[in-house]
């Protein structure tokens, strides 16, 4: 057992109660390799942005849960090396049971998420009342779901959305106690959210967002699948070889409405990735000659690094508030 304080980590109770004065969102940034990681902090240090380090499922199988968690611990001496020591939550992404949140609350983890939008309300309560109550005995955070978002998370795929029900709100944070709630507003995770014809864009269901509001009034909202699917970077892939067809995501103009209310968590994950692999097709199909992956990982990480300073700075609004 370790508790996330030896590590110098936080919880996101200061955060979102600054959040929520502040009128922005802090950014939920999920990595699973060390360029991604560099990158999240380096973009966070430069904007003085606080950050919360997701990691999902997908990550702990692809690099190894403890390894995240001794690299989230490297991040915090990282950020104070390049001079900003930042606050620095180590978030467990969608958790599926309560057995996958006591490890990670065991192991050193700041906040985790238990993730029961797909069970029945009373089910979801039930064990995001006991995630709550284990979690809080250590001072973690704890954030939970209403709600079903469309697209794919993990193993899961949902083909339609279930918008969150304010009316529900109320009993749900009052009888789990959580410290956060992820609601479905139109948003979805992954690259293909919408589909859309030309010249439409997408909106979000703000008007779920305010009736959220009303009953939960300076309670943490939070939003996941907020990735916007950059159009630019998307034509970078499809130059170099990439096959991207019919992206969409959202409207960043829609996040910063929702981060100017109660929303204090935007999650972002697909938007780095596509940043990513258009700096490293374009580096390879440009260089074909070199072979050491810093060649083109280095590049891709500095995509990563601009990417996340703008969405800090332009989306978000969460930089200078570290
Ligand atoms: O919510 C989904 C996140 O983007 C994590 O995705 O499960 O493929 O790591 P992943
Ligand atoms: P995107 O797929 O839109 O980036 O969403 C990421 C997310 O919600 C992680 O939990
Ligand atoms: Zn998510």
């Amino acid at each position: 057992m370790v508790s996330f304080k030896e590590l110098g980590l936080s919880n996101t109770k200061e955060m979102f109660r600054k959040a929520l004065e502040g009128h922005y969102a802090v950014p939920g940034y999920n990595f699973n390799n060390m360029e991604q990681l560099q990158a999240i902090i380096t973009a966070c240090v430069e904007t003085k942005s606080p950050v919360i380090l997701q990691v999902s499922e997908g990550a702990r199988k692809y690099a190894n849960q403890t390894l995240l968690r001794y690299m989230a611990q490297g991040a915090v001496a990282f950020a104070k090396e390049l001079g900003y020591a930042i606050p620095i939550t180590l978030h467990l992404d969608h958790g599926a049971n309560f057995a996958i949140c006591k490890s990670c609350v065991d192991f050193g983890f700041s906040s985790v998420m238990y993730d029961g939008s797909a069970l029945p309300y009373e089910e979801n309560i039930k064990i995001s009342k006991q995630v709550v109550e284990y979690a809080h005995a250590n001072d973690v955070s704890v954030e939970c779901e209403l709600g079903v978002l469309k697209g794919k998370e993990d193993d899961i795929s949902h083909d339609v959305a279930h918008y969150t029900r304010p009316e529900e709100v109320q009993d749900f944070v009052s009888k789990t106690r959580c410290d956060s709630l992820a609601i479905s507003i139109g948003t979805s995770h992954g690259a293909y959210k919408f589909k859309l014809k030309t010249g439409q864009s997408a909106t979000l269901r703000l008007d779920i967002l305010e009736e959220v509001k009303k009953r939960l009034p300076n309670f943490p909202i939070v939003l996941h699948g907020s990735s916007s699917v950059p159009q630019d970077l998307v034509a970078i892939v499809n130059k170099y070889g990439g096959k991207m067809e019919d992206t969409a995501g959202v409207p960043e103009d829609q996040l910063r409405k929702a981060a100017a209310l109660n929303v204090t968590k935007i999650n972002i994950d697909t938007d780095g990735r596509i940043a990513m692999t258009a700096a490293v097709r374009k580096t390879l199909a440009e260089h074909p000659e070199w072979f050491d992956p810093r060649q083109y990982l280095g590049p891709a990480r500095q995509s990563l690094i601009d990417l996340y300073k703008r969405k800090n700075k332009e989306v978000l609004g969460s930089a200078g508030h570290a």
